[in-house]
């Protein structure tokens, strides 16, 4: 039955656009429609999904707060300098278009006095495949620094060094945000032991500085060990950052994706669980960076409680094993008395997390992939996979790697149809210099995806009866310089607008799209960025905010509209109100007229509005927004005007 309201709605919004004319700047003598009761099905919640992966700063230097690069000593301790290079990825818009960006190439620490007296030790290290270790002899002194870190002055900053000694040593921890003899706080430990053990420190900055300095130095006799070390404002949230953390909350996404993307089909999730400081540092295994394993499965949980959303975990398909994956999932929702659980509960956490949403594999169609095979052979290790998952827990909502391109989904879908509850998609866009065509594609896309995957419906044998929809989850613009790190493009005001777009695309084709995860979230293409101390949205970041606050749930029709307008509805779900968006990616201000079929306007209508002062405006963190949202009351009567270059969201009491 919902389906043929759809196909009432689909065909009142492509006679719409058959029959749309277009208005540059002047008045729309055609009313635009909105007919009640021509509606789709509920928009899906998780359509506002996000997505996080361990890639450049979206997690290590965006979401968690930790201020030390490689706090593990992954690269050895050198002293040869520079430690962070520039880095050229490729020409090509994904890559960066030709402008380089800055990595961190070798170890950030730096060997303080005689060199001769300091070492890597490879026996017994505390974590990973070495420690640094200062032989101090019958009487000397040594230590490590780190530079550019950075520190606001009268903030505190809270660590923890795991130091051993065989001898009789002092170790002081030092912060240093300047020249001067007094510009430093320091902490100094004594009679250390001879096991490893932690030692905390607080400091309060006394300077603003992205150059600050910790550093570790030893005196005394025999030999000191430096296990690990960490930093992190004392404002964190159980290990996150509470500036990103307090714009995640605003984004109030109702999902996470985590741990990739390409991240996960190198991942070993047993790296990311029991102790932090004893999990080993590793080389990102589809990315430049170092996977410090900081942020494993019970961090990302917190992570998905402090912000009150729900966990989506994609599984390893590709290096992993499917007994591997059964693993992970018992580790999450096994009760106490599975082996896995107890591993759980012996971190500290009892209670199963009962997970529900699982990506099983991430974009195994593509050479790039870690592990990718044809189709053929991975269907077999996808069903592999799932049986071994069911076993553990049969209630999980499953989501398969698809990509209708290149014929995978018609494969999986064709041959793997009891082996899943939702296929994934995925879409990335570029720059086009003309506007309407760069603010229109990601709507064409989505459409084309959702028509794809209807006509698979009705081809399939397969699939009849069921009713596996796409799980999008990975869609965004990705193009130009890196500037926030590894894949830190840029978002700019048009594409916001074509990001609201998508979004109208994605409430058209409810039937159809169960989930859509914005790719990324932090840094990363994402829609938040942060410097070292500052975070703040970008467009496309405040467009999602929006319409996950404002949005109506069920979406209604919306009839001659001037092109090249974008414009959409939904009502509330008491039905009392009517959430009509429009896109404007015009120069011009677009004076509309609004006529409801099937309701009356009310006595009340509020809008909000996201513009900037140009098409390529973009946000800084820690500077005035050029792009923002704002709102005010709007006549009811259905007269509505647009600014240039803008989002319109307003929302109508009905009678
Ligand atoms: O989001 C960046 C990358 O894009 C993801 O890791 C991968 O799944 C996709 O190719």
């Amino acid at each position: 039955m919902k389906q043929a309201i759809y196909t009432s709605l689909g065909a009142s919004l492509l006679v719409a656009s058959l029959f749309s004319a277009p208005v540059f700047g002047a008045e729309n003598p055609v009313p635009v429609t909105v007919s009640i009761k021509q509606t789709g099905e509920p928009i899906s919640p998780y359509i506002y999904g996000q997505f996080i992966e361990h890639l450049g700063e979206c997690i290590y230097g965006g979401i968690w707060a930790e201020m030390l690069q490689d706090r593990k000593f992954f690269y050895p301790v050198t002293g040869e300098t520079p430690a962070w290079d520039f880095f050229k990825i490729g020409d090509d818009a994904f890559s960066g278009a030709g402008h380089p960006l800055e990595l961190l190439r070798r170890s950030p620490w730096m060997i303080l006095g005689n060199k001769k007296l300091f070492s890597m030790n490879k026996d017994n290290p505390y974590v990973g495949a070495h420690t640094p270790t200062l032989d101090l002899g019958d009487k000397g002194m040594g230590g490590i620094y780190q530079e550019r870190l950075a520190v606001v002055k009268g903030k505190k900053y809270s660590g923890r060094v795991i130091l051993s000694s065989s001898g009789n040593a002092t170790v002081s921890v030092r912060l240093v945000w300047g020249s001067g003899s007094t510009q430093f706080a320091v902490k100094t430990f004594e009679k250390l032991s001879n096991e490893f053990e932690k030692y905390y420190f607080d400091f309060t900055a006394d300077n603003t500085t992205d150059n600050a300095r910790i550093e570790i130095i030893a005196s005394g006799s025999g030999t000191v060990k430096i296990g690990t070390l960490s930093l992190m404002p004392s404002d964190n949230i159980y290990g996150f950052r509470a500036d990103t953390m307090a714009l995640l909350k605003e984004l109030n996404s109702p999902v996470y994706r985590w741990p990739g993307g390409n991240f996960v089909s190198g991942y070993n999730w047993r790296d990311g669980i029991g102790d932090p400081d004893k999990r080993p540092p590793r080389k990102n295994p589809a990315w430049t960076g170092i996977e410090h394993n900081d942020v494993g499965l019970d961090e990302f949980m917190v992570f998905c409680r402090e912000l009150n959303t729900e966990p989506y975990i994609a599984v390893n398909t590709g290096a992993g094993t499917p007994e591997e994956c059964a693993a992970e999932l018992e580790y999450m929702n096994g009760d106490a008395t599975t082996p896995m659980g107890k591993m759980r509960a012996e971190n500290g956490n009892p209670m199963p997390y009962d997970v529900k949403w699982w990506a099983i594999g991430n974009e195994m169609y593509g050479n790039w992939q870690i592990g990718h095979m044809t189709v053929e052979k991975y269907l077999e290790k996808h069903q592999k996979v799932v049986d071994a998952m069911r076993k553990v827990d049969p209630n999980i909502i499953g989501v398969a790697v698809g990509d209708l391109g290149s014929g995978w989904s018609k494969k999986t879908l064709e041959n793997c149809s009891d082996h899943m509850t939702h296929l994934s998609e995925h879409m990335y866009w570029q720059y086009n210099p003309d506007i309407v065509k760069h603010v229109s594609r990601p709507a064409n896309e989505i459409k084309w995806k959702a028509d794809g995957h209807r006509k698979l419906r009705q081809e399939l044998p397969a699939l009849q009866g069921k009713n596996i929809r796409i799980a999008m989850d990975e869609w965004n613009y990705w193009y130009g310089p890196n500037v926030f790190g590894e894949l830190g493009t840029r978002y700019f005001l048009d594409d916001g607008l074509g990001a609201a777009i998508a979004l109208h695309e994605f409430y058209r084709n409810s039937d159809i799209y169960v989930m859509a995860n914005y790719a990324q979230t932090v840094n990363v293409i994402g829609c938040i960025k942060t410097t070292k101390t500052h975070a703040e949205f970008e467009s496309t970041g405040l467009v999602l905010k929006l319409y996950r606050e404002r949005y109506g749930v069920t979406p209604v029709a919306v009839s001659n509209v001037p092109k090249p307008l974008d414009m959409a509805a939904a009502l509330t779900a008491d039905q009392r109100a009517l959430t009509f968006s429009v896109v404007n990616p015009t120069s011009e201000k677009q004076d509309l007229t609004l006529a409801l079929d099937g309701a009356t306007f009310g006595n009340r209508a509020q809008q909000w509005v996201i513009t900037g002062p140009e098409r390529r405006s973009y946000n800084n963190p820690g500077e005035p927004r050029a792009i923002d949202i704002t709102s005010s009351p709007v006549s009811a009567s259905g007269k509505l005007s647009v600014p240039p270059l803008s989002i319109t969201l307003v929302s109508y009491d009905l009678k």
